[in-house]
This record gives structure tokens, C-alpha cells and sequence, in this order.
């Protein structure tokens, strides 16, 4: 039977998940980015018993998210394939792979930046307050990632959250990058939101989403719009009127076939 000791420390726990709490920390500070680095410097190793590096001890990831992506024959196969990579640090953090969430094969495919942390507890994008609010806007147009009648299908160029919601590196968008493509393919959409300025940077090599945004584009060979983020409009509520605008676009574009 578990101890009411135990069951004190669960409700201290989840009282400060509640509060905002997102990492478990010790007494003494610990810096996470320096660990790999110097675990990867061998201390008071002999020359002679040190190995030389070879090509095959240090496949280069890009290459290696490559070669997997492009082995996926569909998109439970492109899932699977994303949860045996272990190139990404991000994927250490996480406590689950979003992989997408809506009707593969809608029309309409929104990729968005990275898990937060309610994306990341649920394993599923875009349930967070942002999430809810690209719902609301969705409806607003008559679409939705539940719509069997206008559906829309929902994916984040990093499928792992960074640390205390962080920007991606542009190492880690060009490392998942191949997984993205490969996922664009399989979903097979009309045409791409493209959500935001990280998003931008990943799918057009370009930021200044301000600029961007609204205008038709087109990515890996589709056409492509770029969008603010709805989390940027939680804060930016006078953005509202642009983003209307661009929605009422996406809808004439698919509308239009
Ligand atoms: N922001 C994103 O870009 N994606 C999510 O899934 C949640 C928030």
C-alpha cells in the first residue's frame, strides 16, 4: 500500500507543476548544455588506447534523418521513425514525441514551431492557450482539426519541446528538417500554413514573419502561406486584423481547389 508520505509528496508535486514548474532541479545548480561536452572529452586516456574517429562512430545526423525519413512509407512509419532517432538533445528532455494531430491527408496542413509545455504533457500540438486559440480562428473560417467535412492537419517543424520553451537552434530545425519533409509528402496536403517565424526559417530559409505573412509562397513544391503565430497574437491582439485577413485567403485558396 502507498504511504500517505507518498501520496504528500505527489500533491507537493503537482501543486507546483499547477504553479508553473517545468524542471526538477537539485540543490546544487546544474548546467544541462555542459554535460554532453564534457562527457565527450575522455580524461587520462593514453594516446595509444584512444581510438581514432571514425565516420562510422559519428554518423552525421542530417544524413542519418535522411536515410530514415526517406525509408517511411507512411506516416505510422515517419511516427516510429521520429521516436527511434536519438541524434536530437531535445528528445532527452521530453516527456513525449508530438507527432501531428487533425486528419492526415486534409487539405489543409499546418506546421507550427515546437511542443510548449501543455503540447509536450499530452503529446499532441497546439492544446495550449496558442492551440486554442488557432481553434477558435480555424472555426472561424468553418475548419477544424476534428472536421471531417473541413478538416486541417497539424504538425510543429520540432517534434520534441525545448527546454523552458527556448528557441530551436537552427542545428536542430536542419537536423529534423529531412523528417519534415518527408512528412509534408506523406500528409500530402493542398497547401501549408506556415505558423510563425521559426516555422518561416525552417520551411522557406527566412524570418521577418511581418513581412511575410500573407503572401502566397510556395514550399517543397506547394503552395504555402505564411501566418503570424497565434501565440504571437495572445500578445499582440491588434495583429488580429491581419490574421483575419490571411484567413479568409487560406479559405478562397482551398476553396478554390
Ligand atoms: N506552439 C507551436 O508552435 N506548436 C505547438 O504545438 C504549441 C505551441
Amino acid at each position: 500500500m502507498e504511504s500517505a508520505e507518498y501520496h504528500h509528496a505527489l500533491a507537493l508535486l503537482d501543486w507546483q507543476v499547477k504553479l508553473g514548474a517545468t524542471e526538477a532541479i537539485c540543490d546544487a545548480p546544474v548546467n544541462c548544455y555542459a554535460l554532453p561536452d564534457t562527457l565527450a572529452k575522455p580524461r587520462n586516456v593514453p594516446q595509444a588506447a584512444a581510438k581514432p574517429m571514425t565516420a562510422s562512430a559519428q554518423p552525421d545526423p542530417v544524413a542519418e534523418a535522411s536515410r530514415l525519413a526517406e525509408m517511411a512509407q507512411d506516416l505510422d512509419a515517419l511516427r516510429a521513425a521520429l521516436a527511434g532517432f536519438e541524434h536530437c538533445e531535445l528528445k532527452r528532455g521530453a516527456r513525449n514525441l508530438v507527432f501531428s494531430d487533425g486528419i492526415p491527408g486534409a487539405p489543409v496542413m499546418i506546421i507550427g514551431e515546437a511542443p510548449g509545455r501543455d503540447e509536450d504533457r499530452e503529446g499532441l500540438p497546439f492544446v495550449g492557450r496558442a492551440g486554442q486559440l488557432l481553434d477558435r480562428m480555424l472555426a472561424a473560417i468553418d475548419m477544424g482539426r476534428a472536421r471531417a467535412d473541413a478538416p486541417v492537419y497539424i504538425t510543429n517543424v520540432l517534434p520534441w519541446r525545448p527546454p523552458q520553451n527556448r528557441d530551436p537552434h537552427p542545428e536542430e530545425i536542419a537536423m529534423m528538417r529531412p523528417f519534415l519533409e518527408r512528412h509534408i509528402a506523406l500528409a500530402d496536403p493542398q497547401v501549408i500554413v506556415i505558423m510563425g517565424n521559426i516555422s518561416a526559417q525552417a520551411l522557406l530559409g527566412k524570418r521577418g514573419i511581418t513581412r511575410l505573412r500573407g503572401n502566397w509562397t510556395e514550399c517543397f513544391g506547394r503552395p504555402a502561406l505564411p501566418m503570424f503565430h497565434p501565440a504571437y497574437l495572445l500578445r499582440q491582439t491588434g495583429a488580429k486584423r491581419e490574421a483575419w485577413a490571411d484567413l479568409l485567403s487560406l479559405k478562397a485558396r482551398v476553396g478554390n481547389g
